[in-house]
């Protein structure tokens, strides 16, 4: 099955009369349980690639499904409750809450879904112990390092168990030794509980971490590489 596919998928952001082609026509799906990353240099539409298959955009033409189901034919509340449920996010500069700590910000996405305060908890500290940081539960971001920042973003795109996990250059304001251990944290992810994940990357050594690899340039696909196991 396909956690996520793409057809034909086009953006154009349109800037007054100008008109910024950002993906040309982008097709493929990644299934359950895979491991992609997607590289390509600034500006080939990395990001934005990621914003579609998170629902947080809509193209401007083409269809986005996920777990086979195309988004654009769903309501504005189904589909935020499709986001909510299916598609955990993590970015570069790991967007947590600084007034909350760990726990908090990793319970938070479960309170969309109407889960009791005492469930959410437990939870949100199975996830920190997953992550490595349970004695950390009470720091607030601004108490945590960068590696530990994003280890808690990880524990918060996994609250709800989703289908996927789409990580826009997570390790871009890491140092390269923390860099690798978020990464060896995702692999590890997907290895033992077989979580689908997407990784943005301009850094070909986490790239090769990934079975395949999708090679994007000028908005469009150049090579869709999977290695051999
Ligand atoms: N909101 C926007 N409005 C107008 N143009 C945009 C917008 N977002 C991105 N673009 C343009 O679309 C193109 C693709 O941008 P995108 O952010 O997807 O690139 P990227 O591959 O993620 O780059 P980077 O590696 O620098 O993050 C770029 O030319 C960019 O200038
Ligand atoms: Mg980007």
């Amino acid at each position: 099955m396909d956690a996520v596919t793409l057809k034909d998928v086009v953006k154009i952001y349109k800037m007054g009369k100008v008109e910024v082609p950002a993906l040309k026509g982008v097709s493929f799906s990644v299934e359950k349980g895979e491991m992609v990353s997607i590289i390509g240099p600034s500006g080939s539409g990395k990001s934005t690639l990621l914003y579609m298959m998170g629902t947080l955009d809509k193209p401007t033409k083409g269809e986005v499904y996920i777990d086979e189901v195309e988004v654009s034919k769903l309501k504005g509340n189904e589909l935020a409750e499709l986001r909510a449920k299916k598609i955990g996010f993590v970015f570069q500069f790991f967007n947590l809450i600084p007034r909350m700590n760990a726990l908090k910000n990793i319970a938070l996405p479960m309170t969309f879904l109407g889960i009791s305060k005492k469930e959410r908890e437990e939870r949100a500290l199975e996830l920190l112990e997953m992550v490595g940081l349970k004695d950390r539960w009470n720091h607030r971001p601004s108490e945590l390092s960068g590696g530990e920042q994003q280890r808690v973003a990880i524990a918060r795109a996994l609250a709800n168990n989703p289908s996927i996990i789409l990580a826009d250059e997570p390790t871009g304001n890491l140092d390269t030794k923390t860099g690798k251990e978020i990464i060896e944290l995702l692999v590890a992810l997907n290895k033992e509980k077989n979580q689908t994940i997407v990784i943005v990357t301009h850094e070909p050594g986490i790239a090769e971490k990934c079975r395949r690899i999708i090679h994007l340039k000028d908005g469009l696909i150049q090579k869709d590489e999977v290695k051999p196991s």
